[in-house]
């Protein structure tokens, strides 16, 4: 008997595989395409190849898979494939899954773990003149940013010794990239900097409180910070077969802040109350102070309770919250303001103001009760006034990630372009939505169809086009 996707929530709707990979020239547009877009979207997300074994899925464990849009003279063309990771290739011959990465005690016996690379199926970033596909139990995979086809497994000419999360930050002055990574199940985290050319300068390990999933960190002008929420990893569970990632709201969080010019061995630990961020929008330092504003949960979501429960839906959700850290009080407490009532995810801001004090920031959010639906507006919350702006999707659609682009290098903060994928329920198909990032109440100015869906996914990013 042919083996068929599993009724589990994250394969079902849109958040089923597409399971095709094609190219589309001159995708269909309504409104105008601003002639200043040049470049290309990318955006990443799992879609799992073949049924999970024995119907054991997690939205994050899925295969890799691009979806690219490049932008040029006023049109879009689409193009989307998966990312050809070790993982994908044998089980692609041997058509079927053979582990689950996320849980991996019992592969098929056809598995071979030699060279295993992971799913990279996180994000995705162009640095360093390589398009870098994410995942956080690995090191970056390189995919060609025209054709997509897989490069394989990178790690900076051997000097990354550790994974790297789906979440580095790069200096808009210096085009320095940060990043970090944690063990599995060991309190060991390591940080690590590359330059603007793709050099790894600087790779250090050290150890935290406890073993956390640590998905994001914050990087500001003057300090780098490593959050430690209490989402725990706990192998002895893992083998015992009880959930290895799992809640325990008895912890405290721990904030390392360590001063940018400084190392590791300068990491101070703030004890704090137990909460979770999956994604911070920015970051940054002013005197004595660190500003940072995080979408936080009051318990981490998609994952189980240290007890097996289920995590409570009222306090696994996220808004937006401005966190002041006060480096001179010696304290340890960090004053903590929600700035939204509405939930929200996946915060972006104006990248040229990334580690900077900063005015518009960008997210996901939920704008009253729409039935069955996460997101279902795009939002800009202005620093400086505190006001809110959005745009609401038709009923049945959803969105994603907004990623915002300059409209050239030298513009002000916030001028520039929103751009996000939204999956149309009740045409089961997916558009891409640019829209004025400074004024996204007026919907977008331009929207582009797909005659298939986007599946639901994490990340993605803009490289710019390169002017000859
Ligand atoms: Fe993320």
């Amino acid at each position: 008997m042919t083996e068929t996707y599993a009724d589990h929530p994250y394969l079902q709707g849109n958040y089923a595989p597409l399971r095709m990979e094609s190219d589309l020239n001159d995708l269909i547009v309504e409104g105008e395409i601003p002639k200043d877009l040049y470049g290309s979207y990318y955006r990443n997300g799992p879609d799992p190849q073949f049924p999970p074994m024995g119907g054991n899925y997690h939205w994050f464990g899925g295969d890799g898979m691009i979806h690219a849009f490049h932008f040029e003279n006023g049109k879009v063309s689409y193009k989307n494939r998966w990312i050809q990771t070790s993982k994908w290739k044998q089980e692609r011959k041997a058509g079927k899954s053979l582990v689950n990465l996320l849980n991996p005690m019992e592969p098929d016996p056809l598995w071979n773990p030699e060279g295993e690379d992971g799913t990279a199926n996180t994000s995705i970033i162009f640095h360093g003149d390589k398009l870098l596909a994410l995942e956080e139990g690995h090191p970056p995979f390189e995919i060609d940013p025209f054709t997509l086809k897989s490069i394989g497994s990178h790690n900076y000419e051997g000097k990354l010794l550790s994974p790297m999360t789906a979440h580095p930050k790069i200096d808009p002055l210096t085009g320095e990239m940060f990043a970090f990574s944690y063990g599995f199940g060991d309190n060991k985290m390591t940080y690590f900097v590359v330059d603007a050319d793709g050099k790894l300068t600087h790779y250090s390990e050290f150890t935290t409180p406890y073993s956390s999933m640590v998905h994001d960190f914050i990087v500001t002008s003057q300090h780098v910070i490593f959050p430690v929420f209490p989402l725990v990893i706990d192998l002895e569970q893992a083998m015992m077969g009880n959930a290895p990632i799992a809640w325990d709201g008895k912890r405290p969080s721990y904030i390392g802040i360590m001063p940018r010019d400084g190392s590791v061995e300068d990491i101070k630990w703030i004890e704090d109350d137990p909460c979770y961020v999956f994604h911070a929008m920015n970051a940054y330092t002013e005197g004595d102070k660190i500003v940072a504003d995080m979408m936080q949960f009051e318990e981490a979501p998609l994952f189980p309770h240290v007890d097996g429960s289920a995590p409570d839906p009222k306090k696994a959700e996220a808004r937006l919250n401005r966190w002041e850290i006060d480096l001179s009080s010696n304290s340890g407490k960090i004053s903590k303001n929600f700035l939204d009532d509405d939930l929200g995810e996946f915060p972006r801001l104006d990248e040229r103001f990334s580690m900077l004090n900063y005015r518009h920031g960008f997210y996901a959010s939920r704008i009253g009760d729409p039935s069955g639906i996460s997101w279902n507006a795009i939002a800009h919350h202005d620093h400086r006034t505190g006001n809110k702006k959005f745009f609401v999707v038709d009923k049945e659609d959803e969105v994603g990630e907004p990623i915002f682009v300059p409209t050239s290098g030298d513009a002000e903060e916030g001028n520039g372009f929103l751009i996000t994928l939204a999956y149309k329920g009740k045409e089961n198909r997916s558009d891409l939505l640019i829209f004025n990032a400074m004024d996204v109440e007026s919907g977008p100015i331009a929207t582009a169809h797909l005659p298939h869906r986007v599946p639901y996914g994490f990340h993605g990013n803009w490289r710019q086009g390169e002017q000859t």
